[in-house]
């Protein structure tokens, strides 16, 4: 079935996806060499808050002014000039003289990075056919943990003490290589988005249904489905077809015609072709109040897990806890955090988000109870890194197997289409600015309650986050579109006008991992 789609839609989905890789690069990044950049720069320690903060900070401003740039450009060529950001960021970083220029840097990065957070998953949503959405969604976070490990990994020479290279016959240190290596992803989804078609959604959107054709005919291939797209497309698609040979050309706009009201901001694939989009006021709505309340605190529930702290510091938190190796440590929490993110992939379908969701929080919690008792009691000496970092791998993992994956892949189910423009950036902005407060205020909050206190607060948050869950997160799991709208909302706006996916949806483990990896 997979086959059905031409390699066109992998590239794109591929090219896009290379966004998140940033994201989790630009997270990374620092892990393992923050005090060499520090030096570096002559800025002495003590600016790990603020180098993580600049980036923060950048990241919810992206994400609050990515929504209007694709909304004027179009998320495709959004993507492609977001990569200015991102290469400033990463190449800035790389060469910076001293600690303004670098904190720039971090908060060009950030900016990058906030705005490919939204971008990715909206172009990824709208070029995907129906049936495949939700799989294509879930390869977000997975894309995420990608660059927070290779971030990681290129960490590894810090593992022997201070390392450098030399090049052009001077000695560079080597963290400015792991920045400069950051431009990579960045060259390279510029290059590959340039040979995408720009969203059918947004085409449609600006009065152009013979361009959305086209995009939809060269994205699924045989399996296009016009009729999914309403009527514009239909009529559009239908003289195309009349032209024989014209299908493949760049179609002239048919109408000029621009009503925004067919295909929701959330995609061109099955959604309401009525549903007129709404402004950021509407958020506060009462009937949007119990959708509002679950979508505004998974990405703050996820944020108040604590993931971050380990995610900035884990190095830090691993020496501090007396672990041998602490690089190895970062390493190995990154290794986890990918390879359980697969697996929730495979179990999201099967075991459904809530207990999985329910399961990782109360993991989460146990893990850091039980680090936190392991630094806290008479713990033998030789027993407290491998200890410490048997606690936190199994934090990771209960992270992987919910909290990291389900917020990305469950706003976009629960979020009616008519307020999904304003609901999904105000979400993403909270995740980033939940990110903010949670990691910036943390080297703070371990030096006042060390790391034994730090893990306890955060042991209790997740306590807390997993009672919000229990009483308030439906399942979406197989669920249509218009059975989610009904349980939280209580209508049926949707209803009558959700095309079915043409095939039942498919899981991650469906995906056709050679052809992935070919683009
Ligand atoms: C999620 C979070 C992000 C975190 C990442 C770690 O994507 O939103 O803040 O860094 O998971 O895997």
């Amino acid at each position: 079935m997979w086959s059905h789609y031409p390699a066109l839609l992998w590239l794109s989905s591929g090219a896009a996806l290379l966004g998140s890789v940033q994201f989790g690069f630009h997270i990374g990044v620092l892990n393992t060499c923050e005090s060499y950049v520090e030096d570096g720069v002559g800025a002495g320690s003590g600016h790990g808050a603020s180098l993580v903060a600049f980036l923060l900070v950048g990241a919810t401003a992206g994400s609050l002014v990515a929504g209007r740039a694709a909304d004027w450009l179009g998320p495709r060529t959004a993507a492609i000039l977001n990569n200015l950001l991102l290469l400033a960021g990463a190449g800035g970083a790389a060469v910076a003289p001293n600690l303004p220029a670098l904190l720039a840097a971090r908060g060009a990065a950030g900016l990058g990075c906030g705005a490919a957070s939204v971008l990715v998953p909206r172009y990824v949503a709208e070029i995907a056919p129906v049936g495949i959405r939700g799989a294509l969604g879930t390869l977000n976070q997975v894309c995420i943990n990608v660059g927070i490990l290779a971030a990681y990994l290129l960490g590894l020479p810090y593992s022997l003490g201070p390392a450098s290279v030399a090049l052009l016959g001077r000695e560079v240190d080597w963290w400015r290589i792991m920045f400069a290596a950051g431009m990579g992803p960045a060259l390279l989804q510029a290059a590959a988005l340039a040979l995408c078609p720009e969203s059918p959604a947004w085409l449609l959107r600006r009065g152009s249904p013979g361009a959305a054709a086209t995009a939809l005919r060269r994205l699924h291939g045989a399996a296009f489905r016009p009729q999914d797209y309403g009527h514009k497309v239909q009529a559009a698609a239908q003289a195309q077809a009349g032209h024989s040979g014209a299908a493949d050309a760049e179609e002239p706009l048919l109408t000029g015609s621009d009503d925004g009201g067919e295909g929701g901001a959330g995609g061109a694939g099955g959604q309401p072709a009525e549903a007129q989009q709404l402004g950021w006021g509407a958020l506060g709505l009462k009937r949007y109040r119990r959708v509002m309340i679950l979508a505004v605190a998974l990405p703050l529930a996820q944020q108040a897990s604590g993931i971050n702290t380990v995610m900035f510091y884990s190095t830090q938190v691993f020496q501090q806890a007396g672990l041998q190796s602490p690089i190895v440590g970062s390493i190995a929490v990154g290794l986890t955090n990918l390879a359980f993110t697969l697996v929730a992939a495979v179990l999201m379908d099967r075991a459904g988000r809530r207990p999985l969701l329910l399961t990782s929080f109360a993991g989460m919690g146990a893990c850091l109870a039980a680090f936190s008792a392991v630094l806290l009691l008479p713990t033998p000496h030789s027993l407290e890194g491998p200890a410490s970092l048997g606690c936190l791998i199994g934090y990771i993992t209960f992270f992987a197997l919910g909290a990291g994956p389900i917020p990305w892949l469950y706003m976009p189910e629960i979020l009616p289409q008519e307020v999904m423009g304003p609901a999904q950036a105000l979400c993403t902005a909270l995740n980033w600015s939940g990110n903010l407060l949670v990691s910036a205020t943390f080297p703070a909050v371990l030096a006042v309650l060390g790391i034994s206190g730090s893990y306890l607060v955060y042991a209790a948050l997740n306590a807390g986050a997993w009672m919000f869950m229990f009483r308030y997160m439906v399942e979406t799991k197989q669920q249509p579109v218009e059975r989610i709208r009904a349980l939280l909302v209580g209508d049926v706006l949707a209803c009558s006008c959700v095309a079915a996916a043409a095939d039942p949806p498919l899981g991650i483990a469906d995906l056709p991992l050679p052809a992935l990896l070919a683009v």
